[in-house]
């Protein structure tokens, strides 16, 4: 059988808090166990990981370098720091879209009736990676929908640049946010591949394999 050669992999995952104050935040229901499966199973393939999280309350194992960031502008610099030594980069992060425009530097007090955030975009990460791409790089986004699973994924794919897009519904209750298991379809320009439900470290297995061929 033809050894698998090493390759390195950046891997994101979890959730970003973006501050409301200095005791408050906005963030997302992303508990990091599809990105720190990925990280595992890519570590356990031989294959050197760099992981990239945000906030999560998972033991994450000392057999791969890890960085933890809190908002979605620090997990950019690093990503974006880290990105041209990667062969593959997975971005499994669910990536908050915006941030608090102007982050009091005191707790709200509770005074007012209404209280009004202005909200501002943050860059997508996975788009400039698309755009800085180097020659060979693969590079695998995810897709968390909740309607138009493929359409979607497959818009997300060309837009970002993308070789992959693992898309997943997020909708099911079974296979969503903290779910231990996951069913996903893993989009490329040419083909659609069902990978149906199971274990997250046995889809994490699936997406790998494919993957690292292709890099
Ligand atoms: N992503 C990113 N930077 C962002 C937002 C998303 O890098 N600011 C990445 C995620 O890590 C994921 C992919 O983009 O790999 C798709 O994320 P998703 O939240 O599904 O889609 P969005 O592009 O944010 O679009 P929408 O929320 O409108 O579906």
């Amino acid at each position: 059988m033809k050894k698998l050669a090493r390759k390195k992999i950046l891997i994101t995952a979890g959730p970003t808090q973006e501050p409301i104050d200095p005791v408050r935040y906005i963030s997302n229901h992303s508990s990091g166990k599809m990105g720190l499966a990925l990280a595992c199973q890519a570590t356990k393939m031989g294959h050197e990981v760099l992981f990239i999280h945000g906030p999560i309350a998972l033991e994450i194992p000392k057999a791969f370098k890890s960085i933890d960031v809190i908002s979605a502008s620090e997990m950019r610099q690093v990503v974006l720091k880290n990105a041209s030594k990667h062969d593959i980069i997975i971005m499994t992060a669910a990536v908050a879209d915006y941030r608090i425009q102007k982050p009091s530097l005191q707790k709200i007090k509770k005074t007012r009736q209404t209280l009004t955030l202005k909200l501002l975009k943050n860059p997508d990460i996975l788009k400039e990676l698309g755009r800085k791409k180097k020659k060979g790089q693969i590079l695998v986004g995810f897709a968390a929908e909740t309607q138009n699973l493929k359409q979607y994924a497959f818009k997300k794919l060309q837009e970002k640049n993308c070789d992959y897009i693992v898309a997943n519904n997020v909708a099911r209750p079974d296979i969503g946010f903290g779910s231990n298991e996951n069913e996903v379809w893993l989009i490329s320009a040419n083909q659609n591949i069902l990978f149906e439900k199971t274990t997250k470290a046995k889809i994490a297995q699936k997406i790998l394999k494919r993957v690292t061929q292709a890099a």
